[in-house]
C-alpha cells in the first residue's frame, strides 16, 4: 500500500513536469506561426493596414517585436526593472507573473504546497520520509506531529529543516503539477487562497516565516532563485500592473531555472 502510494506520488509528480516541458516546446513552435506571436502594436498595424492594402513593391516596416527580456542565471531572478522594456499592460503583468512562478513552483515551496495528504522532500518531490500525513490544520497527527521533528529553525546535525509555524498549507493551496496560468488563477481565487486580497499576498510574500525559510533551507538544499525581497518586489509589481494571468498557451519566459526545475526527471 505504501509502495503503491509512493509510486503513484512519484509518477504524478513527474508526469506533469514532462508534459509541462512538452507543452512549452509545442507552445513555442506554435507561437512562431500563430497570430498570438504578434505584439498588440503589430496587430494594430495589421488591422490599420487592412483598409488600404500596401502598394506592391513599397517596402513595409517589419512588425515591432516585443523586446526580449534579458537572460537570467538559474539562481537569479530578473529584477522588476528588467520588465520596464515591456509596454505597460497585460503583457508586462503576465511576464512578471511568469517570473514569480519560477519561485512559486520551485521544489522548496511545492514540497509543502503538495497535492494529497503528505509533504514531499528533495528536488524531485519525493514522498516525505518517514511517512507523515497532514492531519487537522496541516500539523500532522498525534505521535507524528510536524513539531515532533521540525523546530523553529533548521537543525544542523539531524538535517531537519525548520521555521516558526512549520505545517502543511490547506489542501486547496496545492500548487504541485500546476501550470503558471493555473497557479495564477488559484492565487486570485479567495476560495483557494485563504481569503487573501492581493495586498495580503504581497505582505505574505514579503514577511511570512515559511516563505523566508525557502531562502534559508539549510544544508545542501537549493534555494529558489533570487532573494525573498526580490520575489516580493515582483509580486508587488505584478499586482500594480493589473495582476494579469499568463495565457495557458504562452510559455513562461525562458530561464535556465525553469527548465531545470520543471523538466529534469
Ligand atoms: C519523524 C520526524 C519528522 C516528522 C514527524 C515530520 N518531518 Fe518533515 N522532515 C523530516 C526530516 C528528517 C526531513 C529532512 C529530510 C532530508 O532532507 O533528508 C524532513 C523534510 C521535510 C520537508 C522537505 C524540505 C525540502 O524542501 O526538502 C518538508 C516540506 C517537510 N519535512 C514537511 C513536514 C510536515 C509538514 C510535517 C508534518 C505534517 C513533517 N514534515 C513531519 C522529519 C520529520
Ligand atoms: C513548511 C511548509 C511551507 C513551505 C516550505 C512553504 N509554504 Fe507557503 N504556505 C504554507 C502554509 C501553512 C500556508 C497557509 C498560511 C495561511 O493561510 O495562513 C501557506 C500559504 C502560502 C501563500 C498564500 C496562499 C495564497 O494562495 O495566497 C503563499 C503566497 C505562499 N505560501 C508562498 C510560499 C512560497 C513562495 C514558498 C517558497 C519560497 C512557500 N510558500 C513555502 C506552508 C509552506
Amino acid at each position: 500500500m505504501m509502495l503503491r502510494n509512493w509510486l503513484a506520488k512519484t509518477l504524478s509528480a513527474r508526469a506533469p513536469a514532462a508534459s509541462e516541458a512538452a507543452l512549452s516546446v509545442a507552445a513555442v513552435s506554435r507561437r512562431a506561426l500563430s497570430p498570438a506571436a504578434l505584439s498588440p502594436a503589430a496587430l494594430v498595424l495589421l488591422l490599420a493596414s487592412c483598409g488600404s492594402p500596401p502598394e506592391p513593391g513599397v517596402p513595409q516596416p517589419p512588425p515591432a517585436p516585443s523586446p526580449p527580456l534579458p537572460p537570467v542565471a538559474e539562481s537569479e531572478l530578473r529584477p522588476v526593472a528588467a520588465f520596464a522594456s515591456l509596454a505597460e499592460g497585460p503583457t508586462r503583468s503576465q511576464a512578471l507573473f511568469s517570473e514569480m512562478a519560477r519561485v512559486l513552483l520551485h521544489p522548496r515551496c511545492v514540497n509543502c504546497h503538495v497535492q494529497g495528504e503528505s509533504p514531499a522532500q528533495g528536488d524531485y518531490l519525493e514522498l516525505h520520509d518517514p511517512p507523515v500525513v497532514r492531519g487537522e490544520e496541516g500539523r500532522g497527527v498525534v505521535g507524528m506531529e510536524c513539531s515532533t521533528c521540525h523546530q523553529d529553525r533548521n537543525l544542523q546535525l539531524s538535517r531537519v529543516p525548520g521555521a516558526v509555524g512549520w505545517r502543511l498549507p490547506p489542501a486547496e493551496m496545492a500548487w504541485e503539477g500546476k501550470s503558471p496560468a493555473e497557479l495564477c488563477a488559484q492565487l486570485k481565487d479567495p476560495a483557494r487562497n485563504g481569503q487573501r486580497g492581493l495586498a495580503e499576498l504581497i505582505e505574505h510574500s514579503r514577511r511570512d516565516a515559511l516563505v523566508a525559510w525557502g531562502w534559508q533551507p539549510g544544508f545542501d538544499r537549493r534555494p529558489p532563485p533570487g532573494t525573498q525581497a526580490e520575489f516580493a518586489a515582483l509580486v508587488a509589481a505584478w499586482v500594480e500592473s493589473g495582476a494579469a494571468c499568463p495565457d495557458s498557451s504562452v510559455p513562461a519566459p525562458p530561464a535556465a531555472a525553469q527548465t531545470a526545475a520543471w523538466s529534469t526527471p
